[in-house]
């Protein structure tokens, strides 16, 4: 019987493909290894040809895929010698590097903009013991004082500008050729700062330079319509919308991801906040998967490229859901006012009345 390997995470799975040595100690979680759940109704119900896969990031140990980059980038802070980190956050980058301080025995500095974070994800934040500094103004304010404040502290800075946050975050794409035995024809992302599907492309070039993958895929890029500079082409000063965390006007990785869209062929496109919350709860009711709004604009980009016929059937889709529902319970249950559970006296009858009331 073949014996079972068991890694401890994505650093050790991956490690002749990032920046480690033999004396490289990892600072793991056990992230990465995150499910590829094919739909099976979604694409039925909409009556189109295609398999579209849905790259659970919600999976990994703070709920989101910054665990790919952070497990990365802390390993580096620590070999360097650095005692601090910091970074500016929509909420998911800051859990995840409070976590990983915690692990390094570390500390983290996370600048979020106050009243703008969901709730699960400064319930982390807190939890893990991050040092965090609220401000009255928005990411992309956050992200500047960061940048300035890294000249003046002992600290290493840990959002995406970090190289070795999409380093980690590559392996994704490793992951999907591994278990599809090649790359997609599209790969479809919610941007923000650019990082993620910076490091998408990254992973899915390597492999095919190295022939592992025989192609590779279209890069779709889908931004909140209100937050959406890569389709306007210019930056946005007030970027709002219900998916806090792509809530970015001034996006970090600005060129890479314009050389991701032309070396792709692919491009980027934006779906109002409607579209993100219904396509949200479309794969919570008819798939049994919980993301949260930011996550499902991969979806919604999909649903209306395939609607204009921009992403053409008979190809294989995969979208990455990059954090848990459970990471923002607020907009959950106003999106499901209408079903809110009624009580009831706690009693057989009225328990009996309440379910053959709904059969
Ligand atoms: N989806 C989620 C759930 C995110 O938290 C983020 C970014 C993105 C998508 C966009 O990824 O920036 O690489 O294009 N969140 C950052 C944060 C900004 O602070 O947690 P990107």
């Amino acid at each position: 019987m073949a014996i079972q390997t068991r890694y401890t995470g994505l650093i050790e799975r991956y490690q002749d493909r990032l920046p480690v040595t033999a004396s490289t100690k990892f600072i793991s979680l056990g992230e990465g290894n995150t499910p590829l759940i094919k739909l099976q109704h979604i694409p039925r119900l909409i009556g189109k040809e295609v398999e579209i896969y849905v790259k659970y990031e919600g999976l990994n140990p703070t709920g989101s895929f910054k665990d790919r980059g952070m497990t990365l980038a802390v390993t580096k802070a620590v070999e360097a010698g650095s005692q601090a980190i910091i970074c500016a956050s929509t909420g998911n980058t800051s859990a995840s590097a409070a976590a990983y301080a915690v692990r390094a025995g570390i500390r983290a500095f996370v600048l979020i903009p106050e009243g703008k974070i969901a709730l699960g994800k400064l319930a982390q934040t807190l939890m893990y013991g991050a040092e965090i500094i609220q401000i009255n103004g928005n990411f992309d304010q956050g992200m500047a004082l960061v940048k300035e404040v890294a000249n003046h502290a002992p600290v290493t800075i840990v959002n995406s500008i970090n190289p070795f946050r999409i380093e980690g975050q590559k392996t994704a794409a490793f992951e999907i050729v591994d278990e599809l035995g090649d790359a997609p024809d599209y790969h479809c992302l919610p941007v923000g700062n650019a990082g993620n599907i910076t490091a998408y492309w990254k992973g899915y070039s390597e492999y095919y330079a190295d022939k592992i993958a025989n192609k590779q895929p279209i890069m779709c890029g889908y931004q909140a319509a209100g937050s959406a500079p890569f389709v306007k082409g210019s930056m946005v000063d007030n970027p709002e919308t219900v998916a806090t965390a792509i809530r970015i006007g001034h996006p970090q990785s600005w060129d890479l991801a314009w050389n991701v869209q032309e070396q792709s062929k692919g491009w980027f496109d934006k779906c109002s906040d409607a579209q993100i919350l219904a396509a949200q709860k479309m794969l919570s009711q008819y798939e049994g998967i919980f993301c949260e709004p930011a996550s499902a604009t991969s979806l919604a980009g999909v649903l209306q490229d395939l609607s204009h016929g921009k992403i053409k059937e008979g190809t294989k889709i995969v979208c990455t859901l990059t954090g848990n529902g459970l990471k923002d319970p607020d907009t959950a249950i106003t999106q499901c006012k209408s079903t809110h559970p009624v009580t009831i006296e706690a009693n057989l009858d009225a328990v009996k009345k309440a379910i053959l009331d709904q059969m």
